[in-house]
């Protein structure tokens, strides 16, 4: 099968608050595009030989293998959250790019993960061969638990943000999105659901935890990094958790109604391993109605913050209406 990955051609500036572009006065593909541009960049910089060999020299199979998982094409809309959310809100002292690569490190390490034999299995994603078929499992997980701890170093350092303080509430609020109560549980749900139907009750927690945590993370860093309100962080972590829902029940319906090629991933693989899905327990014309009734609530949601919101307004629409 030859699919070709989502490439990011043109390169924007080094990671650096000065050269960032806000987003405000731009389309939402204009602001995909130059998100994923500078976040590309970032990661791609950031990832070599030199920067990884610290305390001691990386293996270059590690090397190759982590940059494999992250350098492949993501739509690396995570880190636009961030971004957004951030702007938002109004300005901040740190460097966005780099708080948003920190969530995309941790993205990158679940996909891996979730892909690996004794996951998701599937030897497809972002158009290329999946890091354990690339390599091998053992380095997969490797790739992934480097690109985890990784993700740490980045927020940890000031360069991320000059306020120690902040930076300590960013790592915890990616902790959360990342962990047991988070991401991780959520995919222990996923797995334990292939033997046990749900509930659209369980299945909605499955996408809170399994995808929404990450997502309510790095909305809420975005808005940490421009120093919210309590109040304002409240809200946004409300719409944040819809936005989340309505990422993975996005992606199970494109699962059931899109193919390999146009995915970069394995189609109808949701349905194979037997995966407790609201499409599998109630039909896709449920499944879509529920996606925009869910969509209906995060865009009122945002209602409160006015034209600052255009931009996610619309990129939360564009989760739910996506294509890939
Ligand atoms: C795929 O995420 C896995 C989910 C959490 C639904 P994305 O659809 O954001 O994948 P990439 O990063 O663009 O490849
Ligand atoms: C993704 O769920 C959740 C995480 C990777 C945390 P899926 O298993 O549905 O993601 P895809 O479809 O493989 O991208
Ligand atoms: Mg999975
Ligand atoms: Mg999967
Ligand atoms: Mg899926």
């Amino acid at each position: 099968m030859n699919i070709a990955p989502i490439t990011v051609k043109t390169m924007i500036p080094p990671s650096n608050n000065k050269s960032c572009i806000e987003s405000h006065h731009m389309r939402l593909s204009d602001a995909i595009t130059a998100s994923a541009n500078s976040v590309e960049h970032f990661l791609d910089r950031e990832l070599s030989e030199s920067n990884l060999s610290s305390p001691y020299p990386a293996p270059s199979r590690l090397i190759n293998a982590v940059r494999h998982g992250a350098l492949n094409g993501g739509k690396r809309l995570r880190p636009l959250l961030v971004k957004l959310s951030a702007e938002l809100i109004g300005d901040t002292k740190g460097d966005l790019v780099r708080a948003g690569a920190a969530v995309e490190y941790v993205h990158c390490y679940s996909l891996v993960h979730d892909d690996l034999p004794d996951m998701d299995d599937d030897d497809l994603r972002r158009g290329q061969p999946t890091v354990h078929v690339a390599f091998d499992p053992a380095t997969a997980i490797l790739a992934g638990d480097s690109l985890l701890t990784h993700a740490f170093g980045v927020l940890a350092d000031a360069r991320t943000h000059p306020d120690a303080n902040i930076r300590t509430q960013l790592i915890t609020e990616l902790v959360k999105g990342a962990g047991v109560g988070g991401m991780a549980g959520g995919q222990m749900r996923d797995i334990e659901g292939e033997r046990q139907g749900y509930d659209p009750e369980t299945i909605s927690l499955i996408h809170a935890m399994k995808t929404g945590a990450i997502i309510r993370a790095s909305v809420r860093m975005g808005a940490i990094m421009a120093n919210a309100t309590i109040a304002q962080l409240a809200k946004l972590t409300e719409f944040a958790e819809s936005a989340g829902r309505i990422y993975q029940l996005a992606d199970d319906i494109l699962d059931a109604t899109k193919s390999s090629a146009q995915l970069g991933k394995t189609a109808g693989k949701d349905a194979a391993q037997g995966k407790s899905t609201l499409i599998a327990s109630h039909g896709l014309d449920h499944a879509h109605e529920v996606l925009n009734e869910e969509l209906q609530g995060a865009l009122a949601l945002l209602e409160p913050f006015g034209e600052r919101a255009r931009l996610m307004n619309e990129l939360v629409t564009h989760f739910a209406k996506r294509e890939a």
